[in-house]
Order: structure tokens, then sequence, then C-alpha cells
């Protein structure tokens, strides 16, 4: 073997010279082990475009970049997009050059139900969906299907959207016809994309529908239980009545991923509650069951000093804590970026109302060192990514872990020149490589965020993430591929040769 040769060269050459003697990494470990998944993916409304075509009903951004267009930067909204819904055809042949092995894609709920609900089937919605998967399996592409990627059915927001219990069963119904209708074909599925950020869309101006602002500190804690619900309702669903097909279901689970911002205890303690008050919100139920201990105890102690008799925090019954408990078959981790935290709040920030993000009581600030990309959040931390991975096979025994989101954003202003984005993938996938080398844990696949330069939420198509440039100035919407996709098409050409 030549990492053996490489090893005795060096070994030798220690010797002769007498310097302290090292040895050196195997070569296989400057890449993923065998079976490594490597895959890229979008979202429906941030790709798609054809935003009433065909039957489609609209959904809560539809509504909101219609209703309200300075929402978004430049007034942009995703109605056309990158064309998805008519140019998928050119998704799949990009994911196949670049040597892709899974595509992650979203459904549109209200291009499947334009109200919402199970009475009323959009056909070519159907088949739409339908159509993109044979593409993926012609040629050998793996679909991961998340079924709520923030596009909720604005007949369904009438209603109250995530804050109404009843959406729980409306969800499980439409997971119910997906699975039916795809579940033959699709071996991977995430529920619902970041519940996290789901919930800064109520309570918050951040996302669509930016509903009930005044009733922040209690509305995402609603919003949070009826989406681990109604993602318990569908996993549960799916091991009764579809468990011959064999898939793998998790939700992508998110938060803020800090770093104490010095060695103080203090600061070591808010970097816990940062994360259990964010990321374990949503795992600990799935993988541990009921929310972490910290998590309860603080908002109990937090709305007691306010003068409330209880909680702001929803608790969870016996029997929905053991429904949640166990939903998942892998942990999905969507991970960008790191921060420092500080015990504390930031004064000047205060509202004097509570919020979910104010009940965390830390301040957060960055490293000026850190490279940046166009989102300002999006600091260049490699080691985070780690950390975060270390932390997850720590907290919930070492469960399978697929990388369901990661990457980097620039402003499009070097067209397909983007070394930035060749870096912070080289780097992440260096840290990604020791957690599994060096710490053990079970990282099974990497997807890369985005195949495609999409709508970038509240940032329009200012921020642009793809991996292929999309021309947004062009009515075709011209797809290139910039100098990261072929630097990923080599890197993932190397494994299969290595592995042949
Ligand atoms: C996570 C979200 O799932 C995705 O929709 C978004 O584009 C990226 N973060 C980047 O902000």
């Amino acid at each position: 073997m030549d990492s053996q040769f490489i090893a005795l060269v060096a070994t030798l050459v220690v010797s002769v010279h007498g310097c302290r003697k090292t040895e050196l990494p195997p070569i296989s470990h400057t890449m993923f082990p065998e079976g490594f998944i490597f895959g890229a993916a979008t979202a429906a409304y941030q790709v798609e475009g054809g935003w009433n075509a065909d039957g489609k009903g609209p959904n809560i951004w539809d509504n909101i970049t219609h209703e309200r267009p300075s929402f978004v930067a430049n007034n942009n909204n995703g109605d056309v997009a990158a064309d998805s819904y008519h140019r998928y055809k050119e998704d799949v042949q990009l994911l196949e050059n670049i040597g892709f092995q899974m595509y992650r894609f979203s459904v549109s709920w209200a291009r499947i139900l334009p109200n919402g609900r199970i009475n009323n089937v959009n056909k070519a919605g159907i088949d739409y969906y339908m159509n993109l998967i044979d593409e993926l399996l012609a040629k050998g592409i793996q679909p991961m299907v998340t079924i709520y990627h923030w596009d909720l059915p604005q007949d369904l927001e009438n209603i109250g959207g995530w804050t109404n219990p009843e959406i729980v069963t409306i969800f499980e119904d439409f997971a119910d016809l997906v699975f039916r209708t795809y579940g033959d074909k699709v071996k991977w599925w995430i529920t619902i994309n970041e519940p996290y950020m789901v919930t800064k869309g109520y309570g918050a101006d951040s996302f669509a529908p930016a509903a009930y602002l005044d009733l922040h500190g209690i509305v995402e804690y609603q919003v949070g239980r009826n989406l681990l619900l109604a993602h318990a309702k569908a996993y549960r669903l799916y091991q009764k009545k579809y468990s011959q097909q064999k898939g793998k279901l998790s939700m992508a689970f998110t938060g803020i991923f800090s770093i104490p911002k010095t060695d103080s205890q203090e600061d070591i303690a808010a970097a816990e509650r940062t994360y259990q008050l964010t990321f374990g919100w949503f795992s600990h139920p799935v993988f541990v069951g009921d929310y972490p201990q910290e998590m309860k105890n603080r908002i109990e102690q937090l709305s007691r000093q306010e003068g409330r008799n209880t909680s702001r925090l929803p608790p969870f019954t016996q029997d929905e804590i053991d429904e949640i408990r166990g939903s998942a078959d892998f942990y999905g981790l969507n991970h960008y970026s790191t921060v420092f935290v500080a015990e504390g709040t930031d004064q000047s920030s205060s509202d004097p109302k509570p919020s979910a993000m104010s009940d965390i009581g830390v301040t957060t600030s960055v490293d000026p060192r850190w490279p940046t990309g166009a989102s300002v959040w999006l600091k260049v931390v490699p080691q985070g990514i780690r950390l975060n991975v270390k932390k997850i096979c720590e907290e919930y025994c070492n469960p399978d872990i697929i990388i369901t989101e990661n990457g980097y954003d620039d402003d499009g202003s070097k067209f397909t020149d983007d070394p930035e984005r060749i870096y912070y993938l080289e780097t992440y996938y260096a840290e990604l490589r020791q957690t599994i080398y060096t710490d053990g844990c079970n990282l099974k696949g990497h997807i890369s965020w985005s195949l495609l330069d999409i709508f970038e939420w509240r940032d329009g198509y200012t921020k642009r993430f793809g991996l292929v440039h999309v021309d947004y100035n062009n009515s075709n919407r011209t797809r290139t591929m910039k100098k990261s996709a072929y630097w990923l098409k080599n890197y993932i050409e190397m494994h299969k040769i290595y592995y042949k």
C-alpha cells in the first residue's frame, strides 16, 4: 500500500536525522470512508417557481411576498425563482455531472394539496415530484425528501398555522399521502426542516408568516410543541403503515452552536444552556425524551419571576413524551456557523417582554478574524462543526448522523469564481473526517447547501449559496457550475477511484 510505504520512508528519514519520530496518518484519512454519501440540497419555495402553475395553491411565502413585498430584499419573491418546476431535468443533470449520490429536495405542500387538506389533491403536483424522483433514480441518485420546508399552505395559516393543535393531524394526513405515493422509491425522509427556525416565523418578523408578533415568549413554544407532535405522528404512521418500504426518517435539526467566550464556569454553562434551549429543544425530546431538564427549569423559573402561575413552556403528557421519544432513525444536522457566548443578556437589545431567544440569557459575539460569508451570521469556523457532531455523539448515544445542510454564501459579484467556498468546504470536510477517524462518530454523509443559487428567504437573491450559479437576469435562468462545483466533482471522483 502507498500509505505504508510513505509511513516507512517517513520513519527512516526521521531516524537517520535523529529527530522525534512522527506517524503520518494513513492516506485514506484525506478521504471519507467507503460508502460515505455526498449530496446536495434545495427546497421547494427557494427554487421551484411556478407559484400558481397547474393548480398549485398559495402558501405563506407566496402570500407575504405578494402582500408585503418589502418583507424581502429588493422586493424579490419566489414566483419564478430558479424555475426548477420547469427545469428540474437540468438540475438532475448537474447533480450527475458533479457526481452527487443524493439529492435532498422538499415537496411543496400547496402544490400537492392546494388547500393543505387531503380532500383536494392536485394531480399535476403529484406528477411533478414523481417525474423528479424518476429522473434522479434513472441516474442513480438517491432522493431524500423533506416533507415540510417552511412553505405552509395559506389556508392552513388562516386557521392559526403551526399554533393550532389541529395542524398535527393535518400534517399527518399530508405525510401519509406522500409516503403512500412516493415511498416505494424514496428511502430517506426529513419530516420537518429546522423546527427551531420555524418557531421564528411566529412572535417575530424573521420569516413568514411573521404572525402573532405580540405573543413572543409564548407562541414559539406552542409552535415547537405542535412541530414535535406532528413529526412524531408522521414517524409512527410510517412505522405502522409503511415499514416494509424500509425508509429512514429524521428531522433536520438546527440551533445556535456556540463556544464559551472565556473558560469561566459561567460562560461554559452559558454555552451548554444555548445548546439545550436551541438544538436540545427539539433533539432531546426525539432522542432522549421530553424537553431538556435545563430548559424546563429555566423557563419555569423565569415564568414565575414574571408573575405567572404556569410555565410559558407547555408540558407534554407522558403519552406524548413516549410517542416523540425514539422517533428518528438518524440525526439530520444543519450546520453552518458558530458563535461565542457569554453569560448574561445584552442590555442594549433588551425587550421587556420575554422571547425564546431572551430566555437563553446569553450574549453572542464572534471573533473578528473569522472569515465571513455574504450573510453576516455566516462565519467560517471549521472546528465548530466537529464540536457539534461530537456533542451529538455524546448527548444522544452515537446515532448515525447525516449533515443535511452545510454551505457558504457569497454576494454573486464574482460570478463562478468562488475560492472562499472551496476553502469553506475543504476546511469543514477536514474537521468532519476527524469526527469519524478521531472521535469515532457515526457520520454517514454530507449534503451541500445548495445545489443552486436560491431564494434566500428575507435576503431574496442577494445571497448566493449555490455550487451552481443561476442567472436571475436571464429568463432561461441559465445555470453555470462555479469553481467549487468542479473542486467538489474532483473530490468525489477521487473517492470513487480509490474505493473501486
Ligand atoms: C437553512 C434553511 O433550511 C435553508 O432554507 C436556508 O437557505 C439555509 N439555512 C441558509 O440560510
